[in-house]
């Protein structure tokens, strides 16, 4: 299947979905979508900055980085039309149409250039939106190649709940499954292979007991990279 009939898909599994329950979606999720509010809080998102949230839904979360931003940008997409069209409702009713732009696209094959008329971004965020997204590799492959020099990946999702009685974790998961979600347990190995690829640093927190995982992989600034590359030019011939 090409990647246009995936995002045909995609959109149609997500608006089924999304439907009705959107509706009701801020108001329940703030119960079991932890550590959203920890996540943006630490974004640190300077003036003038470009922010985007892959997978906005309600725009929720877009809202209150906007609030807590007040002079960056908020750019958000989501494959579902029927999020999106809330998202609109909401960032309008706070009053934050010129600063907060949202658009329809598939994040596993996601042009910003073509979709939002920005390629990179100082901060990047993926809240609970990886656990719902079969092919979640290739989403986060992206998100990476989209960091501006000294930008910034967030990642808040289910976590391992190692901590939680099995039971518990047991009944969450086969209840999450129920709606397509899974959440990523191989998600820290992943990130740790990418940033040791590609030179980035990364840091990993379980809030809230390990019900959540937080991650956050750091682009190093323009001028890191240039000393990094300069502080240790190559030897050459062999050490014998
Ligand atoms: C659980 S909601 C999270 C919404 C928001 N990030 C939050 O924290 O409240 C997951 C969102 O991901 C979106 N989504 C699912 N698959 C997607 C994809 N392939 N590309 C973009 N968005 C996707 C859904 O439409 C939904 O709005």
């Amino acid at each position: 299947m090409n990647d246009v009939a995936l995002a045909d898909d995609a959109t149609s599994a997500m608006d089924a979905m999304y439907r009705h329950q959107r509706h009701i979606y801020d108001l329940t999720r703030k119960y079991y979508l932890l550590g959203r509010d920890g996540m943006i809080a630490g974004l640190d998102a300077r003036p003038g900055t470009s922010v985007l949230e892959i997978g906005c839904g309600t725009g929720r979360n877009l809202i209150q980085a906007a609030r807590t931003y007040p002079r960056a940008r908020l750019l958000g997409v989501d494959v579902s039309h029927v999020m999106l069209a809330s998202a609109e409702q909401s960032i309008a009713r706070a009053g934050l149409t010129e600063r907060v732009q949202v658009a329809h696209a598939d994040a596993t094959a996601f042009d910003p250039a073509k979709q939002l008329g920005v390629s990179k971004f100082d901060r990047v965020f993926i809240s609970y939106t990886l656990s719902m997204i079969p092919a979640w590799e290739k989403v986060l492959d992206s998100a990476v190649a989209l960091l501006a020099p000294g930008g910034q990946l967030h990642i808040v999702d289910f976590g391992g709940q190692e901590h939680f009685p099995a039971w518990f974790r047991s009944v969450l998961r086969r209840w999450l499954a129920r709606f397509g979600v899974i959440p990523r347990d191989e998600l820290e190995a992943r990130l740790r292979a990418c940033a040791a690829r590609h030179g980035l640093q990364l840091t990993i927190m379980r809030p809230c007991l390990g019900y959540a995982q937080h991650a956050i992989v750091a682009n190093p600034a323009a001028d890191f990279i240039f000393v990094k590359k300069t502080a240790a030019p190559e030897i050459s011939g062999s050490a014998a």
